[in-house]
């Protein structure tokens, strides 16, 4: 973290409770804490809006009412409390106006304690003193043990996090509609927390239980999922069976060892058996390979919805074809913020995307193309796309394969060798 963050952006250690206890008899102590390392990004100031937390009735203080300083008429000096009139002791008065004692009192935050007595301004020994509550919510600190921090039930890993954990995490370092994201989702809390409680989630797990675990869970959440959180009232508010709903996209990433699967030798076959050597491999591969779809076989792009790679999504036995999703991952490459997508038809399938990079709106052209084409196809391809892009004002317009666009007030680009060197860059 320390690498990463850099030291100077560590904040706190925050202390956890293990809620789980091994099983048998040890010569230890049970591990009965865990800690939580808070870093930030940078020094800046984040928002705290969960950093208050709820005390406990044994924590509540109680505090006197009454506070040094008589005042001078009997009607300034006296208050109602529970509908009836009192007066505080000698030489003091009464610390809240009778617009916060009533309101205090609805809310339960006055008592009158019997243990105490005193002398009222007409010399009188009365029994009870009315006290009021302090601040219901105190200031959250590195202690967290007030809360459970792992699940004990039906949990998938032993250090499984508990749902409110993750809410005052997330509670404490985001808005609504901010990003949340987790690396190693395990059982997949992090984005089942944030969703209910209105954020935008990016979550990434290698394992097979993504599908049998974290994918069912979400689906679950989008659905409505009542368990964890959800029995909370101020997550009642924002996440009910009426408000829950939303929608993800999961993606499978290409592997390294996907890339092995589809490099393709056309010049020197050979080369293949030198391959057990990673020297050779790399010195060969950008000679040998220039048409292995791996590093992106141009030819293919003609018909950008038919692009197939070899996975291996078992990681034994062999590989299958796959059709991947070309122009997601071009708009990945391009770092483009997409805001609108229309599939059309005139005759051939088209894609076109919207989207906006640096206060640009770039516009993405995808369409199956082929060498054979005539004047009149490509005629009849400009009229269509520029009748389809037209209302979306786009600044930058890229397309794949040739087109005889010619620029409205569009700069034109072609995805091709744009794809390429974003690729390179890449590996
Ligand atoms: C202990 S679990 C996290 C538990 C999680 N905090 C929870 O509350 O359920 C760690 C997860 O990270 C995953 N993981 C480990 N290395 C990874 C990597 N390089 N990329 C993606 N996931 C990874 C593991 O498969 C495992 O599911």
């Amino acid at each position: 973290m320390d690498e990463i963050f850099g030291k100077e952006n560590f904040r706190n250690e925050i202390v956890l409770k293990r809620g789980y206890v091994p099983k048998g008899m040890t010569n230890q102590y049970i591990t009965g804490t865990d800690y939580l390392m808070f870093y930030g990004k940078n020094k800046e100031r984040i928002f705290f809006i969960g950093s208050k937390r709820k005390i406990k009735e044994e924590e509540r203080q109680w505090i006197s009412l009454d506070m040094p300083g008589q005042r001078k008429t009997y009607e300034l000096q006296v208050r109602y409390f529970f509908g009836k009139p009192w007066l505080p002791p000698k030489g003091q008065h009464w610390g809240l106006s009778q617009e916060k004692i009533n309101e205090y009192e609805k809310k339960g935050w006055i008592r009158i304690n019997p243990n105490r007595t005193y002398i009222d301004t007409q010399g009188n020994i009365v029994k009870g003193m009315p006290e009021y509550l302090k601040e219901p919510e105190l200031l959250l600190d590195t202690n967290w043990t007030d809360i459970k921090s792992y699940e004990t039930h039906n949990t998938f890993f032993q250090t499984e996090n508990s749902e409110i954990l993750l809410k005052r995490v997330i509670e404490g370092v985001s808005n609504e509609g901010d990003l949340v994201m987790d690396f190693f989702l395990g059982s997949g809390t992090t984005t089942a927390v944030a969703h209910k409680l209105k954020r935008k989630w990016i979550g990434v797990e290698m394992g097979e239980h993504f599908r049998t675990v974290v994918l069912r869970r979400m689906k679950k959440v989008l659905y409505y999922d009542k368990s964890g959180i959800s029995k909370e009232k101020d997550v009642k508010e924002r996440y009910n069976e009426k408000t829950a709903g939303g929608f993800f996209k999961y993606q499978i990433l290409e592997q390294y060892e996907d890339t092995l699967d589809n490099i393709e030798l056309k010049e020197n076959q050979k080369a293949q058996e030198l391959f057990k050597n990673e020297y050779l491999l790399k010195y060969f591969l950008n000679f040998e390979t220039r048409e292995s779809p791996y590093l992106l076989n141009i030819e293919m792009l003609k018909n950008p919805f038919a692009y197939k790679l070899k996975v291996n999504l078992n990681e034994v036995g062999e590989p299958q074809e796959m059709v991947i999703d070309i122009p997601e991952t071009f708009n990945y490459l391009l770092g483009l913020k997409v805001k609108k997508i229309k599939v059309r038809n005139n005759g051939r399938k088209y894609l076109f995307i919207l989207g906006e990079k640096q206060g640009r709106n770039i516009a993405v052209v995808w369409r199956k193309y082929d060498d054979n084409w005539g004047e009149d196809d490509f005629k009849k391809d400009k009229e269509f796309i520029i009748k389809e892009l037209e209302p979306w004002e786009p600044h930058i317009v890229y397309v794949n394969g040739q087109s005889v666009l010619t620029p409205q007030n569009w700069e034109i680009r072609y995805i091709e060798p744009e794809f390429k060197k974003l690729m390179e860059v890449l590996s």
